[in-house]
């Protein structure tokens, strides 16, 4: 997730550009860069870092026009550094790109246009988008961004200029937000509102395969096919600042569990094969050694760790293959048994926990191989792991993790598929039924979002709470534990979590009616004992507040608030099942006056022991 921006109109651009990428720095700051259109042709100034390294960069040497594109970066392909900072250039110079989103054919576009005689000098996968429209440019740039694109599977939102159009920017987008402020005399292309509402609070919301030709005077909007939009969708914008940088939303926490649908489709994307392979190259091993590994080894810690959890009942489902999972800090002083026939996964969001890092160098001194499950790109652990699969959730703001933590089961359902293929322990119809339903899930987690219904009245009737109870079964027990940590960490309301069977031994001794008790009893083989279980907290007075499935009459009669989500198979509900304790906790903390952006006492990465 990165920020763009793009300027045409009678003021400095550099000016323009670097106050709208501070507006969208929240969006990635790994490094940053303008192209503007100088009297000499397209000038380019990349920085790695934060975007004050460009800012003093062209403080001590301005440079002058009035029409320029910038970008501030949060990497996806390569690592940051100034190389791969966009814009990026085409082979002469003229045409400068900047990008959001992930070109999943890169690879074999790179290896086109190299066959051609371009030569690509960075490693990420938007300088194709330079090259290509190097290769189509006839004179009519809109024409020639709009065959590039046309060449382009994944998401993309485009800024695009070229020397022999030194008055315009041309943007496209599909499946990556942008928008195009008007202003009078002048016009700004931003990848969202607050990087234009200085200027304006006019704005175009560019749809998916629009191009937009931007000049100072006017923006022509055409489709795929180059005929003109007549009537694109304008909006008045009427959030302050401080709101439109959340998007609208009161809190970042809250805009990204909202933005989960997105997290989740961008970690799925590309990750089937038209061949009906789960294509995971990062995990680098041929089916023989994936054959040999007789365990897998999950390390993390918090939110991360119960992602692990989860990990575990799908790939011992699905491969066959025994896990264990451990938080790291355990791990990593309690000498375990990792061989080189072990496959160690540590998952980290952040990508710099002292404790997971600690974990991935002894299993690896102990012959391991490691892969990491990282939404950080270039972050500590993925230069201490063998391999790194990305979580493509963008920037969390929030301490609390959310976006991340549904992103990381995403790509565990990925891992847990892939090592069941070179397994050959599930037949190509069941995972082609399962990729099938995986692929629906962020319409799920949209249907869940869009229906919040009764969520806010069961979450005011226990703000007042001092202690509540989380329980679930199998899959279900990871969620109840992120469920209590939410609850715990945003609202300081206490909240323990158990396996739903093992309560009888002990915490039913806290049920009175002051502690909620909150019940993952999604449809599964054990919704039956689920259901046994709270009668047994209701027979002592407890209040029920069930996740539970639409169309399921009876939980009805067993719980006082029923927060619903889509059937799906049980397997797949950890994501559903989710989203509702992200949002309950979210409301009780609100509720009660908390800070949960920036929870007392929490750091969003752990880099001490
Ligand atoms: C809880 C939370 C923490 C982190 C934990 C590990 O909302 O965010 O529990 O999950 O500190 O952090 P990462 O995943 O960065 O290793």
């Amino acid at each position: 997730m990165c920020g763009i921006v793009g300027y045409v109109g009678p003021r400095q651009a550099s000016d323009v550009l670097l106050g709208g990428l501070a507006r969208l720095e929240y969006r990635g700051y790994d490094s940053a860069g303008v192209a503007i259109m100088a009297e000499d042709g397209v000038r380019v100034v990349r920085r790695l870092g934060k975007l004050v390294n460009l800012s003093g960069v062209i403080e001590s040497e301005p440079v002058p026009g009035g029409v320029g594109i910038g970008h501030t970066r949060w990497a996806t392909h390569g690592r940051p550094s100034e190389e791969n900072a966009h814009p990026h250039a085409d082979c002469t110079g003229r045409i400068a790109v900047v990008h959001n989103g992930i070109i999943e054919n890169y690879v074999e576009l790179r290896e086109e246009l190299a066959a051609t005689g371009h030569v690509l000098r960075s490693e990420t996968d938007t300088e194709v988008v330079a090259h290509l429209v190097e290769s189509y440019y006839t004179g009519d740039l809109a024409a020639a961004v709009t065959r590039t694109v046309a060449r382009l599977d994944g998401s993309y939102a485009l800024g695009v200029v070229h020397a022999d159009h030194p008055d315009t920017v041309v943007a496209a987008r599909k499946d990556s937000p942008l928008i195009i402020g008007l202003g009078e005399g002048e016009n700004i292309v931003a990848s969202d509102i607050p990087a234009v509402l200085e200027y304006t609070r006019d704005v175009l919301v560019l749809h998916d395969d629009q191009v937009a030709t931007v000049s100072a005077g006017e923006v022509v909007v055409r489709d795929g096919s180059g005929e003109v939009v007549a009537d694109p969708e304008l909006m008045r914008v009427d959030w302050d600042l401080d709101a439109a940088e959340k998007g609208g939303y009161e809190d970042f926490m809250l805009k990204e569990i909202f933005e989960q649908p997105t997290a989740i489709r961008e970690t799925l994307r590309g990750r089937m094969g038209e061949d009906g392979e789960i294509q995971l190259s990062e995990l680098d091993m041929t089916p023989e050694q994936v054959t040999a590994i007789d365990r897998v080894f999950i390390i993390a810690c918090g939110t991360s760790y119960h992602a692990g959890m989860v990990a575990k009942t799908l790939i011992e489902q699905w491969a066959r293959i025994p896990v264990e999972v451990e938080v790291s800090s355990e791990f990593r002083y309690r000498d375990p048994i990792v061989d080189d026939e072990t496959l160690v996964v540590a998952i980290t969001q952040s990508g710099e926990t002292a404790d997971t890092l600690a974990g991935v160098r002894e299993a690896r001194e102990r012959g391991a191989k490691v892969i990491a499950i990282t939404n950080v790109v270039g972050s500590r652990v993925t230069r201490e792991s063998d391999g790194v699969i990305y979580t493509h959730a963008g920037p969390e703001i929030g301490v609390a993790a959310t976006k991340t933590f549904t992103a990381q089961i995403a790509a565990l359902y990925v891992l847990a598929l892939k090592l069941a293929q070179a397994k050959g322990t599930l037949s190509d119809e069941r995972v082609e039924s399962l990729w099938l339903e995986l692929s629906n899930i962020p319409d799920v987690v949209e249907a869940i979002l869009a229906d919040l219904d009764g969520l806010k009245e069961c979450a005011a009737e226990y703000t007042a709470a001092c202690s509540s109870l989380f329980l679930g079964r199998g899959i279900g027990v990871p969620i109840a534990m992120e469920g209590a940590l939410k609850l715990k960490e945003i609202s300081y309301i206490h909240a323990e979590a158990y396996a739903a069977g093992e309560m009888k031994h002990g915490p039913i001794a806290l049920i009175t009616e002051e502690v909620p008790v909150v019940v993952v009893a999604t449809q599964g083989h054990t919704y039956e004992k689920v259901v046994s279980n709270i009668q047994e907290v209701r027979a002592r007075g407890a209040h029920i507040i069930a996740v539970a499935t639409h169309g399921d009459d009876e939980i009805t009669r067993h719980a006082e608030h029923v927060l619903r989500v889509p059937a799906t198979s049980e397997v797949l509900s950890a994501i559903p099942a989710t989203v509702p304790m992200q949002l309950l906790s979210y409301y009780i903390a609100k509720a009660r006056g908390c800070n949960v952006d920036q929870p007392r006492n929490l750091a969003k990465s752990v880099t001490v022991e």
